[in-house]
Parts: structure tokens; C-alpha cells; sequence
């Protein structure tokens, strides 16, 4: 593979500037960060949704920093190029400034993530937002609908769909970025918004569910691959049918095992040495008619 140079928040302002658009997609293992890597992907997001992708809860409520730590390890070591976000999950930073920048800054230190994304736009947000940038830590934003709030939105829905609400987005897609945030996703928000906002903004926007006049784009690999079997959100587009081709795989596997085509032993497994093999063969031969003998 060529050596390409690492993806960083500058290469994505430059790319956002040049009119360039880029690709995000969730990763949450290492050989899957290492496939997307390869292909050139520009943004692996370790997104708390492995809590119900990979992990099979019904949202992203229930996990917790160190398991999410786990993924963003194995992430980091499956990719060279791609820029890493961790996200920090529910909790991890509503409680206390400092808890939050501890948390935050266990993603760079431990799990070696470029950035950490957080939810939201509270004044406490901000406040903590301006802490981690102070610190050094890239911070991504995140509005619109932010799953860590699903209880209060009362599901996954479209957000900011009147004037009201649609201002009160731009004014905190602004607040973000003045606090120092390096790039903002904007998921499920009516597609003139996310244009708008896009526009107004010097940072990238990173669109779910918001249309084409976002900055970049980002999927949940699992829903790209067919492979979640969950809800199925309008904005998802399926390039593989990956459930029923895994199934197809494994249904085909276990039909050669039951009927002995698998494995093969000529190419699939190891013959012993025929001396060894002899050798054993007269062994045991001997140590069963010594037993024989000693029965008599
Ligand atoms: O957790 C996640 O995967 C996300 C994306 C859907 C943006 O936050």
C-alpha cells in the first residue's frame, strides 16, 4: 500500500474550502477500521450507535467510557490514514467539567483518537468545549437530532423543522464553532438548513439524514452493508445486501460440514509425516497387544 499522509481536521477545512467534498462511516473493530482505512475513507467515527449495532441495545444510552475505550483501541490500531473521532458517550460529560475533560482526553491518551464528538449545545457544552480546544483536544459538534436525547425527543425524528427551531440551530451551529469546534454533524435536519448552515460556517459539516449541502457525509457502516437489521432510516442507502449474503455464507458453510465436503483434507488440512505416522501406527499396534497379553 502507498504511504498516504494522515487525514487531520486541516486537511478537511482545506478540502471544505477547495469545494471538496469527503466520506465518514463508523467503525468500531480493527479489521473493519482497516478495510475502510484501505479504501481511502477520510473519517472513521467510533460512534456510540455500537451500542446498538454492535452490541444490540435498543439506543446509545446504556454505554459506558471504558466500553466504548475498547473500540477506539482497535479502531486506532486498524487505521493509518483516516482521521479518528471517538464519541464520547451519555453521561461521560454532563456531570462536571472536569469529569468531561478526563473522559474526553481518556480517547486521545488512551485510545488514540484524533477528536472526540459531543452532543449538544448547552452552556455547560460550550463551557467544556472551549476546555478540551484549550487543551489541545479537537472537539466535533454535533446537532440536530442527537441520539443521547432520544428520550426527551421521543424517538429518532426529524428536528428544527419550523423557523423557530431552524434559528435556533444556526445560532448554535455558530455558538459551537465560536467555542472552537473543528467540524459539526448535523443529523436529520430538513435539507435547506443543513445547506444554510453549511454556508455559513468555515468548519465542515458532517451531514446524516441532511442532505447533499453538507460539507461530508456519514453513514453507519452496518446500515451501508445491509448487516443491521434494526430500523431503517429513509436517509440510509443499502450498498450491500449484507445479512442475507453473510447468511448465505455461513448456511453454505455449515451444509459442507454436515455433509463432509468441509474441510477438505488435500488443501485445508495438514497430513502428518508418513514415517511419524508409520512409526505411531506400530506403537500403539504394540502397546495393544502388550495390554492383550497382560488380559490373558
Ligand atoms: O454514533 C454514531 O454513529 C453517530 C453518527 C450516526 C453520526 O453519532
Amino acid at each position: 500500500m502507498s504511504e498516504t499522509k494522515r487525514i487531520t481536521q486541516h486537511t478537511l477545512k482545506r478540502l471544505k474550502q477547495e469545494g471538496q467534498t469527503f466520506a465518514s462511516l463508523t467503525a468500531y473493530d480493527f479489521t473493519t477500521a482497516q478495510l475502510l482505512d484501505q479504501a481511502g475513507i477520510e473519517i472513521l467515527l467510533v460512534g456510540d450507535s455500537l451500542a446498538m449495532t454492535a452490541l444490540g441495545h435498543p439506543n446509545t444510552l446504556s454505554i459506558t467510557v471504558d466500553e466504548m475505550l475498547h473500540h477506539v483501541k482497535a479502531v486506532s490500531r486498524g487505521a493509518k490514514h483516516a482521521w479518528i473521532i471517538a464519541d464520547a458517550p451519555f453521561m461521560s460529560y454532563h456531570v462536571s467539567l472536569e469529569q468531561g475533560i478526563v473522559n474526553c482526553a481518556r480517547f486521545i491518551q488512551e485510545g488514540h483518537a484524533h477528536a472526540v464528538k459531543i452532543e449538544g449545545c448547552t452552556p455547560e457544552i460550550l463551557a467544556l468545549v472551549k476546555r478540551l480546544v484549550a487543551i489541545g483536544i479537537p472537539v466535533v459538534g454535533h446537532l440536530g437530532l442527537t441520539p443521547q436525547a432520544m428520550l426527551t425527543f421521543g424517538g429518532f425524528k426529524l428536528q428544527a423543522k419550523t423557523t423557530q427551531t431552524a434559528l435556533t440551530l444556526i445560532q448554535q451551529a455558530h455558538a459551537l464553532e465560536q467555542a472552537g469546534v473543528c467540524a459539526i454533524v448535523l443529523e436529520m435536519i430538513p435539507t435547506e438548513l443543513a445547506t444554510l448552515i453549511s454556508q455559513q460556517l468555515a468548519i465542515p459539516t458532517i451531514g446524516i439524514g441532511a442532505g447533499k449541502g453538507c460539507d461530508g457525509q456519514v453513514l453507519v457502516t452496518d446500515d451501508l452493508l445491509g448487516r443491521f437489521q434494526g430500523f431503517h432510516p429513509k436517509f440510509v442507502r443499502t450498498y450491500m445486501q449484507g445479512a442475507s449474503l453473510t447468511q448465505a455464507a455461513v448456511t453454505a458453510y455449515q451444509a459442507d460440514v454436515k455433509n463432509r465436503t468441509f474441510p477438505n483434507n488435500e488443501t485445508e488440512a495438514t497430513p502428518m509425516n508418513p514415517e511419524a505416522y508409520a512409526s505411531l501406527l506400530r506403537q500403539l499396534a504394540l502397546e495393544e497387544g502388550e495390554t492383550h497379553a497382560k488380559s490373558q
